[in-house]
């Protein structure tokens, strides 16, 4: 049984105002897993706020590498040090505005696990890409870099978050029924090297989640909750979002 995950990615957005309320007032039951992605220098505020409840705080990237001449770098073990338990791997706005390729991804989301963070792998096709028909093979490009690199039971401490390029801030959401479809696909991709890693891996989607559209998305059968960027810094709609995807 895989449960429901929500993760709010504040991307490079927030403020310790934002913070302070999340603190304050953020209250979803425990059958939802949440974790909140905010800007690095944000991370303490918010688990020192949250200490008590059981909310985790993760990070939104880290350097390959633990630590050494890297400026303006954060390295996994230094974000364990600091009480994060999760990273984003392989962001979109990271593959195309940093150039991050695969091959770097890997890298990454391996030294996360080796640290003791758990990644969550983001991956998705481009609007182009999903045009031409490629959706799929792009996606499976994404996750096969990480199972040669990493292996099959490296998901077994690993999320992965479809977030379809096209519908990432730009308000047009996929449909669950194209949602549901590529996630049944990751799975198959899965289920190829391991059948129970494939059952058990939570599965997020992501772009351009909100409260209005959250409940049917969650209700599809391979989607295990929502990553979700620009609803996740208004406290009433991502309150709603998490509750959309409790049990
Ligand atoms: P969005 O972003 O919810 O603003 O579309 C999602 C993401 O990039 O993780």
């Amino acid at each position: 049984m895989r449960a429901p995950m929500v993760a709010a990615n504040w991307k490079m957005n927030g403020s310790r105002a934002i913070c302070r309320e999340f603190v304050e007032h953020f209250d979803v039951d425990g059958s939802v897993d949440v974790v909140f992605f905010p800007p690095f220098l944000y991370t303490s505020m918010l688990m020192e706020g949250f200490v008590s409840r059981s909310i985790s705080v993760g990070v939104q990237d880290v350097c390959h590498v633990n630590s050494g001449a890297y400026t303006g770098e954060i390295g996994a073990e230094m974000a364990v040090d600091s009480g994060a338990t999760y990273s984003l791997v392989g962001h979109s706005e990271r593959r195309s505005l940093f150039g991050e390729t695969d091959g770097l991804i890997a890298e990454k989301f391996t030294t996360c696990q080796q640290a003791g963070l758990t990644p969550v792998l983001c991956v998705g096709e481009s609007r182009e890409e999903r045009l031409d028909g490629r959706a799929e093979s792009v996606v499976a490009k994404q996750i096969g870099s990480i199972l040669r690199t990493a292996g099959i039971k490296a998901f077994a401490n690993a999320v992965i978050a479809y977030e379809p390029v096209w519908a990432i801030g730009t308000g047009e959401t996929a449909s669950p029924a194209q949602a549901q479809s590529m996630h049944a696909f990751i799975r198959a991709v899965l289920a190829k090297s391991d059948a129970t890693t494939a059952r058990n891996t939570r599965v997020l989607y992501g772009g351009s989640v909100k409260a209005s559209n959250a409940s049917e998305l969650f209700a599809e059968r391979d989607i295990d909750g929502g990553l979700v960027g620009g609803a996740s810094l208004e406290f009433k709609e991502f309150t709603k979002i998490c509750r959309a995807a409790s049990h």
